[in-house]
């Protein structure tokens, strides 16, 4: 069974239609890709799925439980985590407590010394225990990256969906995060589902890709069907 199943999801927000009727599956334990040229809908349908929004139509189904239209916190509880492409930490805050917020929502019952060691691991396993007391509005580009990924992480998601945490990453860098990711899937025993511009790390790391373009799910395959497939070149180069 799916963990994650989307059916004929459709958003649109005043005349433009963003989505039209997205149908997708992410199956446990995989990591699955979803690309497409810029505005084809990627991050409307995390946030559709994750409970920032609504659809306008169509069912959200997250772990055998229909979730459509449930909000961002009660999703979160259930395990579904997600970064934001432009990153939002607690400029104020520092690394471990915007990580502690985090844990704090999944687990408001739990004391806080339980709450600062699992945020400190998360921390830890980004590479960040050396910030823990740098205020996150001192960190670069890609620490803030690395921090949005600790904090979604601080949820202790089952479903971890990334929206392009390659940015500003150099090629052996990207190597790197794409290790990372695998590694990280494989020791919290998560599943992935990241939106990702860059190729080369798609084809490394995803098992399966869905391609999204103009609202619509343009195919789904793995990394060398999808950049073989003319209909995805064409998207790609008709931009
Ligand atoms: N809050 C909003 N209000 C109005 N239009 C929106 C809103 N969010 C997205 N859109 C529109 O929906 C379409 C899809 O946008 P979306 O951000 O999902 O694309 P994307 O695939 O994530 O693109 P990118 O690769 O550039 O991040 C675009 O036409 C965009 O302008
Ligand atoms: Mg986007």
């Amino acid at each position: 069974m799916a963990l994650l199943e989307g059916r004929k999801i459709s958003k649109s927000f005043g005349g433009v239609q963003a989505l039209s009727q997205v149908d997708f599956a992410v199956d446990p334990g995989t990591i699955v890709a979803l690309i497409g040229p810029n505005g084809a809908g990627k991050t409307t349908l995390f946030n559709a799925v994750a409970g920032a929004f609504k659809p306008s139509s169509g069912r959200v189904v997250f772990d055998g439980r229909d979730i459509t239209g449930q909000p961002a916190d009660t999703v979160c509880r259930l395990g579904m985590a997600r970064t934001f492409q432009v990153t939002r930490p607690f400029a104020a805050m520092t690394c471990l407590e915007n990580i502690m917020v985090a844990a704090i929502n999944r687990y408001p019952q739990k004391p806080r010394s339980f709450i600062e060691g699992f945020a400190r691991e998360k921390l830890s396993l980004v590479g960040l225990a050396d910030m823990e007391r740098l205020e996150a509005r001192h960190l670069n580009v890609v620490q803030k990256k690395r921090l949005e990924m600790a904090r979604a992480l601080g949820t202790d998601p089952k479903l971890l969906m990334l929206d392009e945490v390659l940015g500003g990453l150099n090629t052996q860098e990207i190597h790197q995060a794409v290790e990372f990711i695998r590694n990280l899937r494989d020791k919290l025993k998560l599943t992935v589902l990241w939106i990702e511009h860059v190729m080369g790390a798609v084809m490394q790391a995803a098992e399966r890709v869905i391609v999204l373009d103009q609202g619509k799910v343009l195919m789904v395959g793995t990394p060398h069907e999808v950049v073989n497939d003319p209909r995805v070149i064409q998207a790609y180069l008709g931009e």
